[in-house]
């Protein structure tokens, strides 16, 4: 059998800053497989010479959402794509955080605020204030957190959003955030390894769209309940096969109830350094996703 050729998906920014990017190149070599970095919208990349493209750090996707989408839909029409490309779409709209309230996970209270409808200071009430942030959104872009009070700051935000024609949600701020937000990996639908990290959001009233995003990030063993909320929440992803890969963030609530604060199916940081562990069960899940005939 020839080897299997796998594209590990990229951008520009992935190529220079993604930690996991070249543990995995490597890893897919060193298990015998063809393994290389593909920024995802370079013209030139004949996808059909893939077995099958692997997306992780497509991080400029948020600004330019229908040609990702498009090349999704694309990409998946002449290889394997994972995560799926019905999947990616799904993930890409935090509308879903409603669809899986709707169904029961515990996630954090979202309001979402829609273009073209009015907004009123009630939707900015939160007894210890309120994060405003963009429905598609990473990285804690156009992300900030108000104070309780400061109606007139959070709807200036919502409205600059808004008048762009972007979705907006509205959150409490949850200061449980403060004993770290839980990043949970799973690979293949199992649970792999997880970490926590430091909260971002430590200066109110302030967008700073220069955060490093993952500050104190160490390797943590989860709880039976935030292992419970996850896949909970993974269980209301609308596809017949488990994903690849996926990583759910939690935030203890105020009466120290996991919630879901997002459900990273596209291009999430994997911490795959942390655990050499998980890296062979990522290896070994897209190895076996590469190498039977299309
Ligand atoms: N409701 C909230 N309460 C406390 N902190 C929050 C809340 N929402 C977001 N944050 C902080 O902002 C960061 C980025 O927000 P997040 O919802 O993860 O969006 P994304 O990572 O997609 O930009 C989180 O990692 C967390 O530190
Ligand atoms: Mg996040």
């Amino acid at each position: 059998m020839s080897v299997a050729r796998v594209a590990v998906v990229t951008s520009g920014a992935g190529v220079e800053h993604d930690v996991d990017l070249p543990l995995i190149v490597d890893a897919l070599r060193a298990d015998g497989l063809s393994a290389e970095p593909v920024v995802w919208n370079t013209a030139s990349v004949t996808w059909e010479r893939f077995d099958l493209a692997v997306i992780r750090s497509a991080w400029d996707y948020v600004e330019r959402l229908d040609e990702f989408l498009t090349w999704a839909d694309a990409t998946a029409g002449v290889t394997r794509l994972w995560n799926p490309a019905s999947v990616v779409r799904w993930n890409s709209d935090k509308h879903y955080l409603g669809e899986l309230a709707r169904r029961g996970v515990s996630v954090v209270p979202t309001r979402f605020l829609e273009p073209g409808r009015g907004i009123t200071p009630a939707d900015f009430d939160g007894a210890d204030g309120v994060v405003v942030k963009p429905a598609v959104s990473a990285g804690a872009l156009d992300t900030a957190r108000y104070e309780p009070g400061r109606h007139a700051n959070a709807a200036r935000h919502a409205r600059m959003l808004l008048d762009r024609g972007r979705s907006v949600m509205v959150q409490p701020y949850l200061p449980r955030v403060d004993e770290g937000e839980r990043a949970l990996v799973f690979v293949g639908g199992a649970f792999s390894h997880a970490i926590r990290k430091d909260p971002l959001l430590t200066e109110p009233g302030v967008i700073d769209n220069n955060l490093v995003p993952h500050l104190g990030v160490a390797p943590y063993r989860p709880t039976e309940p935030e292992i419970g909320t996850a896949v909970a929440a993974l269980a209301t992803v609308p596809s017949p096969v488990a994903p690849l890969f996926a990583r759910v963030d939690l935030v203890l609530g105020n009466a120290g109830e996991p919630v879901v604060l997002e459900l990273e199916l596209i291009e999430p940081n994997l911490f795959l350094q942390t655990d050499p562990e998980g890296l062979g069960r990522f290896v070994e899940a897209v190895a076996a996703r590469a190498g039977a005939a299309h």
